[in-house]
């Protein structure tokens, strides 16, 4: 099957020049992403379309959050989804957090391959961070009902989380989530909900 790097509408002038850091990318999660098993086994459409796209769609919401954000911590990153592709479309300082040891080393070295200085490799336990507070990005890490049980509600936080869209519980007096939808290619909508401390 011919694989397109398609853009929807909404990341056109997001990825502008950065389409071609992208490819390298993909490429990279294709073929040592899917050997070291940072990913499995899967098509480079499907790679691009749920990984890339996807994840180009966590910098859109960033970038039109109100404020300034400096730093965004990707927790449970794996291959570095979302935060690789969060760091290649904005000037954003990327922490790619993770607890393995093995995925840390190889997107050290995927770093050095992008040549990118807004994208570092962290070992470490996500939940420090999380307790930390500040500004936290996840892809298929943690649900939502699980940020929503974990997040100390004295600090200043935003998480993005990706959901599968359903209605979620929680105290509006301590939170605010918007669900945010989105489609990915043609036919496949996905699903972030943005999770804010009040
Ligand atoms: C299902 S993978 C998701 C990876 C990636 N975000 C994605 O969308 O493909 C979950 C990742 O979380 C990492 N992980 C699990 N527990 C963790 C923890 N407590 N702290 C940090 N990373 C953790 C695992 O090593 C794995 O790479």
């Amino acid at each position: 099957m011919t694989f397109e790097p398609q853009v929807p509408d909404w990341g056109k002038k997001l990825i502008g020049d950065n389409l071609n850091q992208l490819i390298i990318y993909h490429d990279w999660l294709c073929n040592t992403g899917i050997k070291t098993g940072l990913i499995s086994p899967k098509s480079k459409q499907f790679v691009w379309d749920e990984f890339i796209v996807h994840s180009v769609y966590f910098g859109k919401i960033l970038s039109e959050l109100p404020g300034e954000i400096d730093v965004i911590s990707d927790l449970g990153t794996g291959g570095g989804i979302p935060g690789i592709p969060i760091g290649i479309t904005t000037n954003l300082t990327v922490n790619l957090i993770d607890v393995k040891e093995k995925r840390i080393f190889e997107l050290s070295r995927l770093i050095k391959i992008l040549n990118n200085n807004n994208i570092f490799a962290i070992q470490d336990d996500a939940y420090n961070h999380i307790k930390k507070g500040g500004f936290l990005v996840s892809r298929c890490f943690i649900s939502s009902k699980k940020v929503i049980n974990s997040l100390k509600t004295n600090k200043n936080t935003t998480y993005l989380v990706s959901s599968n869209g359903e209605d979620l519980d929680y105290d509006s007096n301590l939170f605010h989530v918007k669900h945010e939808n989105f489609k990915i290619n043609k036919d496949d909508i996905r699903h972030i909900d943005v999770i804010n401390v009040k």
